[in-house]
């Protein structure tokens, strides 16, 4: 393959089975600074390209042997990142729009004018360019963007999120752990769909919602006869689940005989269904979910240890949303205009006191709270942005344990009168200014309160 000083512009196979003209077209594409390789059949040229990086194929459209029809249709399924320009007989329109239906990018006709040809060339190179980091980019963003519906960028769910990339990639056992709603199905869906597994069934099952009795033979099927009900044979779970994922959701309530033979069940990689004799094999990756604190309760024998180390290979811990106050107001963002969109109401945002009072507030039921928490708001509301009013009562009131007291420097330490300024303040924020529930919640009477603020005012005078 020659080439020529510099930079090389882009690099180009030459199809043809005319030797001469060939040659020639090798010859005045090197001068302007490609590189060119050329093979004389279609059939080469497609066992070459599997070896061969190239940007753009030149292809003859009547060669003897493979047409260059056919070329373009075996490029364009084999080679979608190369592009091909069709060389065309003089004035033979049809033939050229049947290359460009078979996938060609672009065509020429004889006699090759080598100024077209570039221009032609030059467009098709862009096009790959271009092509390329098109898909650079989309792999880069769906390396660094939460998945799908995962929603919030703080710390902790970026690095959550990272972790769903690199095991999702793999068939490794997750155990996914956090309180109640912070997003653990919303998790183990992310990891299925993400996992070359996508196409296939992702199987819930929730363990503490099935009866014990029935655990057994939804997880691992049963036989035609098995119990009075079973008229017919059924698979479980895990052979529903073949090629995808079964999610066993709060797995820390399974009862400890199911636990011992879900154990032997993932050892073996084999059910036996209820009442039946034959064992099934099953390909099926294994997510699991749990609220309780699994080694508390292998300590104290609730929990088998041999299963725990047997699905905690991977282990996932969401935080509660208190600990990602960034993500909250980003998913109370994303839930208002999800619920605004399905109910036609204008609601639009948050007023920065009700944001305020919902950063401070602590969230027991975490996502799940906070999204049907601004169900009911929305529900409420007239107005396009939500204010504290529109926020239940219990979280208004709510007082936050931690007081700007809590710093650890001898020098932040700050005096009782500052700290009862400050909280005075917090208190009346977190009822949206309200001074009458403020000195409520303070049990001072109102003229107190007045007090306060008015020394509080005068504070700030001094100050500013
Ligand atoms: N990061 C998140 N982004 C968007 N929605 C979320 C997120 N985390 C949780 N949710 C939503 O909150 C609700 C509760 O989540 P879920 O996965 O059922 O929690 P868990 O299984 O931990 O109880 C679901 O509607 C879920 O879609
Ligand atoms: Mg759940």
């Amino acid at each position: 393959m020659g080439e020529v000083e510099g930079r090389v512009k882009g690099r180009i196979l030459v199809v043809d089975d005319d030797v001469d003209g060939a040659t020639l077209l090798r010859g005045g594409l090197q001068r302007r600074g490609y590189q060119v390789h050329v093979i004389h059949t279609g059939e080469t040229a497609l066992t070459w390209l599997e070896t061969h990086d190239v940007d753009v194929v030149i292809a003859h459209l009547r060669m003897s042997g493979m047409s260059g029809i056919a070329l373009c249709n075996a490029l364009h399924d084999a080679h979608p990142g190369v592009v091909t320009i069709v060389v065309t007989g003089d004035g033979a329109l049809a033939s050229a729009v049947a290359a460009i239906r078979a996938g060609a990018y672009d065509y020429v006709a004889k006699p090759i004018d080598l100024d077209v040809l570039v221009i032609a060339i030059e467009r098709a190179v862009g096009h790959v360019t271009l092509g390329r980091e098109l898909r650079r980019l989309r792999l880069v963003v769906a390396a660094t963007q939460p998945i799908g519906s995962i929603v919030g960028d703080s710390a902790p769910m970026k690095k959550v999120v990272a972790v769903v990339h690199k095991v999702a990639a793999s068939d490794a056992t997750v155990l996914i752990v956090g309180e109640s709603g912070t997003g653990k199905e919303l998790i183990a869906r992310a990891i299925h769909d993400d996992s070359p597994r996508r196409d296939r069934q992702f199987a819930a099952i929730n363990c503490a919602a099935v009866p014990p009795l029935l655990l057994e033979s939804e997880l691992f099927g049963h036989v035609k006869g098995a119990f009075t009900d079973a008229r017919r044979s059924r698979p479980g779970l895990f052979v529903q689940a073949q090629g995808g994922t079964v999610f066993l959701d709060e797995i820390g309530e399974m009862p400890l005989e199911m636990q011992v033979k879900l154990l032997r069940v993932l050892q073996e990689r084999r059910v036996r269904p209820v009442g039946g004799e034959e064992e099934i094999p099953f390909d099926a990756r294994v997510i699991a979910a749990t609220n309780r604190d699994l080694e508390a309760d292998v300590a104290e024998k609730r929990f088998r240890e041999d299963l725990y180390y047997r699905i905690n290979v991977v282990q996932i811990a969401l935080p509660p949303l208190r600990a990602r106050p960034g993500d909250l107001l980003a998913l109370a963002q994303h839930f208002i205009q999800k619920i605004a969109a399905r109910t036609g109401k204008p609601t639009v945002g948050l007023s920065t006191e009700a944001a305020r009072v919902m950063v401070d507030y602590d969230w027991p039921g975490n996502v799940r709270e906070l999204e049907n928490c601004l169900e009911r708001a929305i529900a409420l509301t007239n107005f396009d942005q939500l204010a504290v009013e529109d926020l239940p009562e219990k979280m208004r009131l709510h007082r936050r344990a931690i007081l700007a007291t809590a710093t650890g420097a001898p020098s932040e330490l700050i005096s009782l009168a500052e700290v009862m300024r400050r909280y005075v303040m917090q208190v009346l924020d977190a009822v949206g200014g309200n001074k009458t529930m403020a000195a409520h919640v303070l049990q001072i009477d109102r003229r107190s309160l007045y007090r306060r603020l008015h020394s509080e005012k005068a504070q700030a005078r001094a100050a500013g």
